[in-house]
Parts: C-alpha cells; structure tokens; sequence
C-alpha cells in the first residue's frame, strides 16, 4: 500500500501556498532579497530514515540560524556540558534574534541568537582550536548532521560579510566580557560562512531526524554527537529556536524547531519524526510564513504536538 504521507504532504503544500503569500523577504543580507518569494519545499524523514519530498525540494538555501542548534550540539560534543555552560546560557531571551541579550555575568542568554551562536562558534573543536580549525568543525560536523558534504553559497557568504557591522558589535561586546573565545572578526567570518552552508529540505528533515534520534543519523547510520547533546539542544530549542515567537509555536505546533532567515525551518519531533520546510517569505519574527502554517497543518494532521 502507498504510503499516506506524500499525499498529505502535497495536500498541505497546497493549502498552506494558498494561505500564505504575505510576509516579506529578509532584509539584513542583501543576496537573500533576490530569492524567488515563491518556491515552497517540504520534507519529512522517518526514524528508520524513510524520507519524503514534495514542492521545491530541490532547491538549495543557505541554512543561515538553523544551524546555530547544530553547531550548539557539536560544541557540547567537543568541549562538554561545563564549559559550553560557562559561554552561553540556556535562557529565552524576549528580545530579536540580532539584539544585544547578555546575562549579567557576560554570557550570552541562548545559543539560537546571533550573539549566543556567534560565542559558540568559537568553541566548536577541541579545547585550543584556532578560529581555522572551529569553522572547518563546523562544517565538516554541519556535514555529517546531513549525511552529505554541504558547500557554501559564497555569494551569500560575501553579502553577509559586507553587513555584519551589528554581529561585529555583538562579538565584540561579548569578547569584552571574556565569554568569546576567538578574535571578535574571525569568530564572526566563521559563523557567517556556517550561516552560508547550502542545504535542501530533505537535507533538513535528516538533520532533525538525527536529533531526534539520539545522535545517530537515521539514513547514514553514524553517531554524530552522544544522546545527551540532543536533549540539551533540542529542550533549547523548544524554548527559544523560534525567538520571539517560541511561546505561541510550542503551543500551537508543539515541535522543538528552528528557523532561519532564508525561509528555512526545522522541526525535530524524537523517536518519531524530522520535518524540513522553505519558503522564503518571513513574519515579523523573522520565521518564514508558509514554512510556519505547514508545520502547524502537519502537527494537527499527523497528531505531533508534544502535549
Ligand atoms: O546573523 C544573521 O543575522 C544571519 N546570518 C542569520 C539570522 C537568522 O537566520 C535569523 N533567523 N530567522
């Protein structure tokens, strides 16, 4: 018998194109405003590694914050609870992703905002590393979350580049406070070439799943990071991977996710299923509007709310 899901992912591709043509492209990168508002993607990958596509799934996008979980993972793995803990915080913030949210001992509030993900870029890799080294982590780790060796949109990486005057200011201001562990400009150049890594949907719904999983990419079959960094990022992730929008998806969707400034968004649901969605038009949050509506069709559809 087919299987129920690509019918029900088409049919929510569907309504959910319709519903959502208002929100705007993002404006912090110049590269990403010429994005094609109108490609949609969704994909879902099973714990056993069954993936389904429907829409532009062959579109790529830099996966820009959606990677800040997966790098928060990978510096977890590397460095240990202890020391990432001593970095970053694990609070939401209340504020934008690009605000300056500091606790009062200096460290960031989160890893899932720029300031945070910036702080644990720079811990990515063993103990030591020199900025080279965590962005090679960084990517080669954002790699084996995918199962597929990722390449990054240098364009997007060069635009970014060129307006990164506000994550300078963050990483700078971090730095004074001893919680930066890199040189305020190479910390930012790393992060913004980890923002810059192409990803698809499917890419994206593997890379849930292999959170959801434990660790262990559901389609490869490697151990990416150990089970207890997964509980750490994706219990952030619930409360602060949508910003200021984290209260009202947790009950409304009811998935850990994350999203990014492209359009993408990820949605891990453990030991059940990986969701990956695009469509680059965003809410004022910054969450792209129809990858937003679709996560909350699949969750009623499919029964995923965690509660
Ligand atoms: O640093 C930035 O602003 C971007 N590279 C990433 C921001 C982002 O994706 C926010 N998400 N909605």
């Amino acid at each position: 018998m087919r299987s129920p899901v690509p019918d029900l992912l088409d049919a929510v591709l569907e309504e959910c194109r319709d519903a959502g043509d208002d929100g705007e492209l993002a404006g912090s990168i110049p590269e990403l405003a010429d994005a094609d508002p109108e490609r949609f993607a969704l994909a879902l990958c099973t714990v056993d590694g069954t993936r389904y596509a429907v829409g532009d799934a062959e579109h790529r996008f830099t996966i820009q914050s959606i990677s800040k979980p997966f790098v928060y993972a990978l510096a977890l793995a590397d460095r240990g609870y202890d020391e990432v803990l001593d970095h970053v915080g694990v609070e939401p913030s209340g504020d934008a992703f690009n605000e300056i949210s500091l606790e009062d001992n200096g460290r960031p509030r989160n890893p899932m905002i720029n300031i945070g993900a910036i702080t644990t870029h720079a811990l990515a890799g063993p103990r030591g590393a020199t900025a080279e080294q965590s962005t090679a982590r960084v990517l080669e780790g954002l790699s084996t979350f995918a199962g597929r060796e990722l390449e990054v949109d240098e364009a997007v990486e060069a635009s970014e580049r060129e307006t990164a005057d506000r994550n300078l200011a963050l990483a700078y201001l971090v730095r004074a406070r001893g919680k930066l562990q890199d040189e305020p400009h190479d910390a930012v150049d790393g992060y913004i070439r980890q923002c810059s890594a192409l990803v698809d949907v499917r890419d994206l719904a593997v890379m849930a799943m292999t959170l959801g999983a434990g660790g262990r990419n559901p389609v490869t079959g490697e151990q990416v990071v150990p089970a207890w960094v997964c509980r750490q990022v994706l219990s952030v992730m619930a409360t602060c991977g949508m910003y200021d929008a984290a209260g009202d998806w947790m009950t409304t969707v009811g998935i850990p996710a994350k999203s990014g400034v492209s359009g993408g968004v990820l949605g891990a649901l453990p030991g059940q299923v990986g969701i990956g969605a695009f469509s680059p038009r965003l809410d004022r949050f910054g969450n792209s509007v129809r990858g937003s509506r679709a996560f909350e069709r699949l969750s009623t559809e499919m029964g995923l709310h965690l509660m």
